[in-house]
């Protein structure tokens, strides 16, 4: 029994963790992260980016990321696959390239045939585009080098390159502050409307849902949103889960932690949870003690009210 094998339970098809090779080095946190009773998917958490992957020109470094894939089929684990096309961790070449509109397309399409070629059967999901919008939901365009050189056209352009090189994975658009009803949620709905009106195939929104305890409120905001995307015809999911305090208030993050569980079970189109890691020893989040596992590997209060939340 454990947090994957209730989310399922539950008819979810997952409840998941980010995962980085760093981590898998630390065995006892590795031994909570293999466990698939609770986490029945991975994430990686640098290992898949474009500069990891291809950090030169079409010279292409699996290694991390074939590693953490390894022991998710060693355990059953299934992989969402993140992520293709953003711009943060761009490699330099890239980004300093100085290539023209037709060229960086070309990149692009390549870069996306060789990973999804390469991991073809073995991502449930990939997030083909992360992050391209605003927080006005425009789109964004000067603090990127896809949006900026190719225009919003590369989003559509990403997704039927991920589809021809993969045609089981399920394509998600996956983005931050786009939990709840909002200026950048609405963006984030015509940008779904966008993709597929241009003919290529988008099957899920992600919502990162980097939150703050405290400020999570109630499920209904939650539940109206991810119906907006289910309206469109596609599923939705939490991508990148995780819940900062600033004061160790772990009752209310294990509050808050269950009302996210809790809107997800009120939707049937969203597949599952992932949490961007497990244990407040490895997080991105400085001085926030986000996740259900604290720094020596305890459970925290989230973990019981995750549990118990379906
Ligand atoms: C973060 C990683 O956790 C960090 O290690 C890295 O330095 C920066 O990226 N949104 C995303 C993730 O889509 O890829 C980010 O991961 C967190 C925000």
């Amino acid at each position: 029994d454990g947090l994957n094998t209730r989310a399922v339970a539950a008819g979810k098809k997952y409840f998941g963790t980010e995962i980085s090779t760093y981590v898998m080095s630390d065995s006892a946190a590795n031994e909570i992260a293999k466990n698939s009773e609770d986490f029945g998917q991975y994430t990686c958490e640098n290992e898949m980016k474009f500069d990891a992957l291809e950090p030169s020109q079409n010279t292409f470094k699996y290694d991390g990321a074939d590693q953490i894939v390894a022991q998710a089929e060693a355990n059953g684990q299934i992989m969402r696959c993140h992520n293709l096309v953003w711009h943060s961790q761009v490699p330099s070449w890239v980004s300093n390239g100085g290539f023209d509109n037709a060229t960086l397309i070309e990149i692009m399409q390549n870069h996306i045939a060789n990973v999804v070629g390469h991991y073809k059967g073995k991502c449930y999901a990939w997030d083909v585009v992360n992050e391209a919008l605003n927080e006005d939901g425009t789109y964004r365009s000067s603090d990127s080098v896809w949006g900026r050189t190719i225009g919003p056209a590369f989003i559509p352009m990403a997704f039927a390159a991920a589809a021809e090189a993969d045609p089981d994975a399920k394509l998600y658009y996956n983005d931050y502050n786009c939990d709840k009803p909002g200026a950048k949620a609405t963006g984030a709905l015509g940008l779904v409307k966008m993709v597929q009106e241009y003919g290529a195939p988008i099957h899920g929104f992600g919502m990162q849902g980097h939150m703050t305890v405290g400020q999570v409120g109630d499920a209904s905001q939650y539940v109206e949103n991810m119906q907006a995307f289910t309206a469109l015809g596609i599923d939705v999911a939490y991508t990148e889960l995780d819940i900062s305090t600033s004061s160790n208030d772990f009752e209310q993050q294990a509050t808050d932690y269950a009302t996210i569980v809790s809107a997800c079970q009120q939707v049937e189109a969203c597949v599952g949870i992932t949490t961007w890691g497990f244990t407040d020893k490895y997080t991105w989040i400085n001085n926030g003690a986000p996740l259900m596992w604290d720094q020596s590997l305890q459970k925290k209060p989230a973990y019981d009210a995750i549990l118990n939340g379906w």
